[in-house]
């Protein structure tokens, strides 16, 4: 792998200063620079690799033994080191019927059942027949959870607005009461269901919402609070302990990572807003997508490719960031989903072994749904002095064909802008816009240099026909697995989240501090803090 890296570094060296758009005078740059399913385009030949660095690439994931550990994932085998499990996010969307044996177990039909529960549930509730106390039907849900148990199912619930029809969800995450507060205050206790989602049911923020929410319950409908409770956890002894009925609490095994659970019962929110069917169309687009991504060829495998490019941009270019820009409004909780997949899973200081790395792995994810970020920090990404590969999304149709003109501009914007960082403006064209403005001289010179565009700016575009379940599926699959490819190639254990336990931890030991203990011998900044937050509470 060594001497792969040192010719891809090469490769860089003797063309970096390249215009990326001069590689497109060779053959079939296009074809050999995207890869398709029947659903979703990948484009990747807005990138400064060619062909040679492509090769180059693919052999880098051969040699790190990506189709072995893929093969392995999917076969249940305890790939995520750290915690001795197997991860099996994908068995939740899975057709296969063949048995998949974890701990001398099948776990299939403990997956289905859960499905079919869930889908009982779900009906129930969306027809009416399930009710709350007062016999009046649900109208909202409340999911509480955070992270994985909250992102996942937030972010797909606003992509499938088109497909709601279910009753009206919502999502409290954070422990700043004002999220509860402001997200209760326009609901009725009687026509409000709670989803407790917490894999652990543990964390702090689930629990402190769960119990504000059981008082408001209380306070609304009495001592029945029962019937307006749902749990979805890994956890089922403590479920029971918050008094949660069992055939009220969808269960999921710890093989099944907090980032990674929409598929199974954390999606409970999605299926109760679009109903038990799409929500399996869902399942299945994902399923699309693990099969491609075990079958197709390296060079034509659609989480291959968008994870070389990762590597390439990450490790061989030295970009610290990428920005995602979903030219689709309900994909905008998607960068935020996305920095949760990708950073807790691949923010990461020691490889697999507990050895220090000598390279990078994951960069900052970050974005904002296209065109309302172009008016915002697309600045930087055009003139800025530090480049930030960019991906965009876009959907060949919106679900408003009677708005046709705003999709018809929200492609032409999205298309716009990955040529206009690839293309830029020179200098020269510049001076002649400038001259047409009427400078000259000096004047002339300063009003160009603000207006090039050096250009040559990375990006990588995913087409897709219109956001239905199925296509949503394979989008989010697509992203689960390029992560896995880059966490492979960086040599590290994406599967865990080590770097979130100190700062549980600390907060722990400074609730009593902020409640007025004494601070002990926590560094001054700390203590300083503390003392005039406590000066300046209840004024
Ligand atoms: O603190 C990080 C984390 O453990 C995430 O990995 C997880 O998705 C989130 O907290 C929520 O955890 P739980 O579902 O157990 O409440």
């Amino acid at each position: 792998m060594t001497d792969i890296w040192r010719q891809l570094e090469q490769n860089h060296a003797e063309t970096a200063d390249r215009a990326i758009l001069n590689l497109f005078d060779e053959d079939n740059r296009i074809g050999d620079f995207s890869a398709e399913t029947d659903d979703i385009l990948l484009d990747v030949s807005k990138t400064n690799i060619d062909r040679d660095a492509l090769a180059l690439l693919v052999d880098l994931a051969g040699a790190s033994g990506l189709a072995e550990k893929r093969d392995a994932m999917f076969a249940g085998e305890p790939i995520n080191s750290t915690e001795n499990r197997a991860v099996l996010h994908t068995a939740l969307r899975s057709q296969d019927t063949t048995p998949l044996i974890v701990d001398g177990e099948d776990v299939r039909p403990g997956i289905a059942d859960t499905l079919r529960r869930m889908a009982a549930f779900a009906t129930g509730i969306r027809a009416g027949d399930i009710t709350g106390a007062t016999g009046a039907p649900f109208t909202d849900v409340v999911n509480i959870g955070i992270g994985g148990s909250d992102l996942g199912p937030a972010m797909a619930t606003l992509a499938l607005v088109p497909y709601h029809d279910g009753p009206r969800c919502h999502f409290v995450s954070n422990v700043d009461g004002a999220h509860i507060a402001d997200t209760l205050k326009t609901l009725d206790p009687a026509t409000t269901l709670i989803v407790i989602a917490s894999k652990t049911f543990t964390t702090i923020e689930t629990m402190t919402n769960a119990a504000t929410a059981i008082d408001w319950l209380r306070e609304g409908v009495g001592e029945n609070t029962g019937a307006h409770l749902a749990a979805v956890s890994t956890a089922m002894d403590k479920t029971a302990a918050m008094g949660i009925a069992p055939e009220r609490v969808f269960g999921f095994a710890d093989w099944v990572g907090g980032r990674y659970s929409l598929w199974g019962p954390v999606g409970l929110p999605i299926m109760l807003a679009v109903g038990p069917d799409d929500f399996r169309a869902f399942l299945s687009g994902a399923h699309a997508m693990d099969r491609h991504f075990r079958t197709a060829g390296l060079a034509r495998n659609l989480p291959v490719l968008m994870g070389l490019v990762g590597v390439w941009h990450r490790n061989i270019c030295g970009h610290a960031t990428r920005a995602v820009l979903p030219y689709d409004q309900r994909l905008s909780r998607l960068p935020a989903y996305l920095q949760q997949l990708d950073m807790e899973s691949n923010g990461k200081g020691v490889s697999i072994s507990g050895r220090a790395l000598g390279h990078k792995t994951g960069p900052v994810v970050w974005g904002e749904p296209g065109t309302n970020g172009q008016h915002a920090f697309y600045q930087l990404l055009h003139q800025g002095t530090e480049v930030v590969p960019a991906e965009f999304l876009i959907a060949a149709d919106g679900h408003e064909p009677h708005l046709q003109a705003h999709h018809d501009l929200l492609k032409a914007n999205c298309l716009a802008q990955s040529e206009a960082l690839m293309v830029g403006r020179s200098f020269d064209a510049a001076m002649e816009i400038a001259a047409t403005l009427g400078y000259d001289g000096e004047d002339q010179r300063i009003q160009a240099a603000h207006r090039t565009f050096p250009g040559n700016r990375p990006s990588i575009t995913l087409a897709y026909p219109k956001l239905t379940p199925f296509v949503l599926g394979q989008i989010i699959a697509l992203y689960e697995h390029r992560v896995f490819v880059e966490g492979v190639i960086w040599g590290i254990n994406s599967f865990d989240q080590w770097g979130v336990e100190l700062g549980k931890e600390l907060a722990s030991a400074l609730l009593p501090v902020v409640q007025g203990a004494d601070p002990g011998t926590r560094d001054a900044s700390t203590r300083q803090l503390i003392k005039k937050l406590s000066a300046r509470q209840g004024n």
